[in-house]
Formats: C-alpha cells, structure tokens, sequence
C-alpha cells in the first residue's frame, strides 16, 4: 500500500469496515441524491464565470450528462462536487449534506472518479491501480484481487493486462482501467469526465452499451461530461446543457431536450438532426401496430379479395401455420384461382424490441412500405408503416411537414 495517492484523512480509521456484497456486486451503499444549488466559481483574471449559479438536481440512481462546448465548465462544475476545485459559492449536498461539511479525503473515497486524461498513477500495476480505493477502505487482498479480476473483465480487458504498467496500454485501454477503477468500491455517487473520450467509436459503442446494462443492476449515482451530443442522448436520465460561461441552458430529459429546445443555442447545439436523433429512444413496442390481413397457402384468392375490403394495410401477408410471415401479396398475385406465399414479394420483419432508427432504414429498404413486427418467437403481432415512424418525428400536435411526407 503506498501513500502518494489519497492519503487517509483523520477519520480514515473509522471507514475501514468492510461492507458486505450483495449479489449484484453492490456493497451496501444505497445511490446518493445530488443537488447543485447557485454552484459558482469564477477563476482569478477570467472576464467570465467557469461555472455561472448553477441549480440542478439529480435523483439517485439515475445518470446525468454535462454536455456544452469545450471550455464552458464541465469539468469545473464536476470537480467542485468531490472538491477537487473549490466553489466560490453556492451548495453542493449529497443525501442533503454539503461537502463542505465532509472530510475531504473521506468524501473522494465516496466518489467515484474517472478523469478526462484518465490519469492512472504510472509506477503502479494495473492491478494496483483499480484497487486503489478497496486498498484505503481496507478490504482484505483476495478480495481485491476478486474484484479487479471482476472489473477488468467488465470493461473489457483480459487478467493479462492487471500486471502491466499504465504506459504498456493504449490510450483508449488506459481509459477503459479508468472506468474500472472508479467502479472499484462500487461508491454512491461516480463523476465521469469525457470516459469514453478516446476510444474509436465501435469500441465506444459497445462500452457504451455495457455501461450502461451495468448501471441497470448497479442504479448508481452518476454525473457524466461529454461534449458529444449523442453520447449524452444515450447515457443521460437526463441532460444539462451548458453554455460558454458556465450558464444552463436547459436540463431536461433526452426526450424533452429534443423536442423542445429551451433556445437557439440548445437548438443548434442539439443539431439540425435532432428530429432524427429522437428515433434513437423509441422502440417498436412503444407504437401501436396496424392490423394485417393474414392469410395462407392455397386460400382462394377471391376469398382473400373480401378479406381486404377496406383494411389499411391494402396487402395480404402471407403467414405459416407458426403464423411467421412469408411474403407480401399485391394484385397481380390474385389473380390466379388461389394463392401462393412464394409468388409474392419479401417481408421486411424486425422483432418488436428493435429501436425506431433501425426499424426505420428497415423499412425503407423494402418495396412495401411496411416491416411486420414479430415477437421474440417470430410470431406475427401486427404491422409498422414508414409513416407511423416517420410521424413519431413531429412533435405532437404539429403536422407533418411536405419534405418528411416526401420520404419515397
Ligand atoms: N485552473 C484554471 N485557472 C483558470 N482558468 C481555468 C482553470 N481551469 C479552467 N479554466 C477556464 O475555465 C473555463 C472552463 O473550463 P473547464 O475545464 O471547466 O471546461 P470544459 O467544459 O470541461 O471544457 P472541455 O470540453 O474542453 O474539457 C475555461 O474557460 C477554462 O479556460
Ligand atoms: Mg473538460
């Protein structure tokens, strides 16, 4: 155990029980509730405020993402919450308790931390590094060793690398061990600065996704940096957008946030594709499907015709005796005496729990303008139209503007 990194406050003593791990890896405790209030820091010199009266609340268990362009506070605003920087005014509480009224060194091992430049100490093993905190709580070595085994697998890295020293990693692996070591101690509240910052962008997505499967059984507190956009429709519960001057410009949830933008600013920052991007949330089982008429193999075809008198989806599908569509028919294929599924045309299916973005290009890729939604057995429930999709994208009450209808 060295000494350089966060030495034991004068309490240290009284933290070193070991709390028991439940069976979701979480060591009894409970998520914190984060509220800012009028949080203010204004470097000596600067024309403006890094951080300008900011007033937000964050509900444990749920992630909230920073996001603003580069140099607008992010970083200042969530280095004032472990006092890492110190306010010049305002409130930072946690469970209802100010920081300020906390040892400072007792307060870091409460918070989890992974820091833009993912800063890992370099005379130290990967190993150590993880166990940093588990090591100051005074956890016993087997257990450590457990959960840095448990962590490097997590995000991603092999037992081969927890001997290896940070400079023996790539940039992007490095950031990986970052995360890894601020979920060490499994700590109530985690601050996330720009984690996935330097990793290529199929790496990202998919530590992205893990992430945050992980937070769904964790359901830990976490304030996450980004300037990415995307990435913050993603992650976030919900998002604050910050402007030049430390200032909110709008906290709000995902969906909120794209469909009404506070002003210009969150407008533009958001991006003229915002429209789009509100695909990336819904899924197909959060729309009401059409109804389809199914029929099957050798159903006469004049019986077929009756069958779709005023449906509004004007083709017969095609189903087997699992009731898994086959094929669309249109006209043409009526004509003979009776149907036949393998004259038709192909069906677009996609499963029910596909996200609205990929149903969407699914859709278009087909001649019909339909995909059949199945569930997870592949049994038929119903139809989606492009433009029920396409509908999605209008915020409520407003009608579809002419260039969306013209979508082929
Ligand atoms: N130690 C410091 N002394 C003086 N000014 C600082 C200091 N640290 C940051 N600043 C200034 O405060 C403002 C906010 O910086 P901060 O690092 O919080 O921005 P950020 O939103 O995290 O940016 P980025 O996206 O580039 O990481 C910037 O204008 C920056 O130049
Ligand atoms: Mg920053």
């Amino acid at each position: 155990m060295t000494a350089d990194a966060r030495p034991p406050g004068p309490n240290a003593n009284l933290n070193l029980a070991t709390p028991a791990t439940d069976a979701a890896g979480r060591t009894g405790h409970p998520a914190a509730r984060l509220e800012l209030k009028e949080l203010t820091k204004h470097y000596p010199g600067a024309e403006h405020p890094a951080v300008d009266r900011l007033s937000l609340e964050v509900p444990a268990g749920e992630i909230c993402v920073f996001v603003g362009p580069s140099g607008c506070g992010k970083t200042t605003a969530m280095r004032m919450i472990n006092r890492m920087i110190d306010r010049d005014s305002g409130e930072i509480l946690l469970d209802g308790r100010d920081v300020h009224d906390r040892d400072p060194s007792e307060l870091r091992r409460d918070i989890g931390y992974v820091i833009q430049q993912i800063g890992l100490f370099p005379h130290r093993t990967i190993a150590e590094n993880i166990g940093t905190v588990p090591a100051l709580l005074g956890w016993s070595k087997t257990r450590i060793a457990e959960r840095t085994a448990e962590l490097l697998d997590l995000v991603g890295l092999g037992e081969e690398f927890a001997g290896r020293y940070p400079a023996q990693l790539s940039g992007g692996q490095r950031q990986r061990v970052g995360v890894a070591r601020a979920l060490a101690a499994d700590p109530p509240l985690l601050l996330m600065d720009e984690p996935f910052g330097a990793i290529d962008p199929i790496t990202r997505d998919r530590l992205q996704n893990e992430f945050l499967r992980l937070q769904k059984t964790l359901g830990r507190t976490i304030v996450f940096v980004t300037h990415d956009i995307d990435e913050a429709i993603k992650m976030g519960d919900r998002i604050a957008v910050l402007r030049t001057g430390g200032v909110l410009a709008q906290y709000a949830t995902p969906e909120e946030l794209l469909i009404s933008p506070a002003d210009d600013f969150v407008e533009r920052f958001v991006g003229a594709d915002r429209a789009l991007k509100r695909l990336a949330l819904g899924r197909v089982r959060d729309l009401e499907l059409l109804p389809v008429t199914k029929v099957h193999d050798d159903d006469p075809s004049d019986w077929v015709r009756t069958q779709l008198a005023g449906a509004e989806v004007p083709y017969p599908l095609v189903v087997d005796a699992e009731d898994r569509p086959v094929a669309w028919l249109d006209d043409a294929d009526l004509t003979g005496d009776r149907i036949r599924g393998a004259a038709g045309s192909e069906v677009a299916i996609i499963d029910e729990d596909t996200i609205l973005r990929d149903a969407f290009s699914a859709v278009l890729q087909h001649r019909v303008r339909y995909a059949v939604v199945v569930d997870s057995r592949g049994h038929t429930l119903g139809v989606l139209a492009a433009s029920q999709i396409s509908n999605v994208l209008l915020p409520d009450g407003e009608e579809a503007l002419p260039e969306r209808e013209a979508a082929p």
